[in-house]
């Protein structure tokens, strides 16, 4: 099992076979249940050709969309029909795109008063969800959680520097000052919550990804850096992104 130190890197020609590796480990996790399932989505771009596969043969019909729940793991404090909102375009991709029960997409309410009063709200959701106040190691409360990189080496809403990435008990937190465009207030899962998974996938697209790629695997203090898992942990990259020839093929 990969593990904070050692990740598995799996390195794919192009964002299609991103998109279409993602999508089979993402069936593969929801598929080893009977029960209730929950998966953890990232927003940004790198993700996009991904959820639009989800809506499309063979996915959509090979889903279980009655017993998956969908989570964001962080999110613009912006309303849902605004471009640069997270669910708005994981509802536009896919979300709205096939049959499931309403009560199965769990956005974060950005039409609360502030990031911090959606984190609030947000944690008890979760917490509503999970059963229970704190984590408990042995069992995850998502299936899998997928992870964007930022050009700054942030995850989620945590960027460098930020006092959130130190946040040990809190799950959700409200983040007045994004460290990169889109410059607008955030609300984030945290650390401990988003490792509290049976597998955290790292989608990574692209040339301009290969600089701060290599910076974070080298063991550079980014927040990637410090993204952990309780389960597997696995960086999925194109080889657009893979610049460096030591990646494992
Ligand atoms: C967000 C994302 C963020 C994203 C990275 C990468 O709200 O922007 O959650 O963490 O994953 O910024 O973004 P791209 O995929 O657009 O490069």
């Amino acid at each position: 099992m990969a593990s904070r130190r050692h990740p598995e890197i799996i390195v794919v020609p192009d964002a299609q076979s991103l998109a279409e590796t993602a999508a089979k480990r993402l069936l593969a996790r929801i598929g080893q249940g009977r029960g209730r399932a929950a998966v953890c989505l990232t927003g940004g771009s790198s993700p996009a050709g991904l959820y639009r596969l989800l809506a499309s043969e063979p996915y959509r019909s090979s889903l279980p969309w009655d017993r998956v729940h969908w989570f964001m793991g962080d999110d613009r404090f912006v309303p849902a029909d605004d471009p640069l909102s997270n669910i708005g375009m994981a509802r536009r991709s896919f979300l709205d795109r096939v049959e499931m029960p309403a009560g199965n997409i769990h956005p974060i309410a950005t039409s609360a008063g502030s990031p911090e009063a959606a984190a609030r709200l947000y944690e008890a959701e979760l917490k509503r969800f999970y059963g229970a106040d704190r984590l408990d190691p042995a069992r995850p409360l998502f299936d899998l959680v997928l992870m964007g990189l930022g050009a700054d080496g942030h995850t989620a809403s945590l960027f460098p520097h930020a006092s959130a990435l130190d946040e040990k008990e809190r799950w959700v937190m409200g983040i007045e000052n994004a460290g990169l465009e889109p410059f607008v207030p955030r609300v984030t899962l945290t650390f401990p919550v988003l490792a509290s998974t049976r597998e955290m996938l790292f989608l990574v697209s692209g040339q301009n990804k290969g600089e701060v790629l290599v910076r974070v695997l080298s063991g550079e203090d980014l927040p990637a850096s410090r993204a952990h898992s309780n389960g597997d942990l696995v960086w999925l990259v194109d080889r657009a992104a893979a610049v460096e020839d030591h990646y494992a093929t």
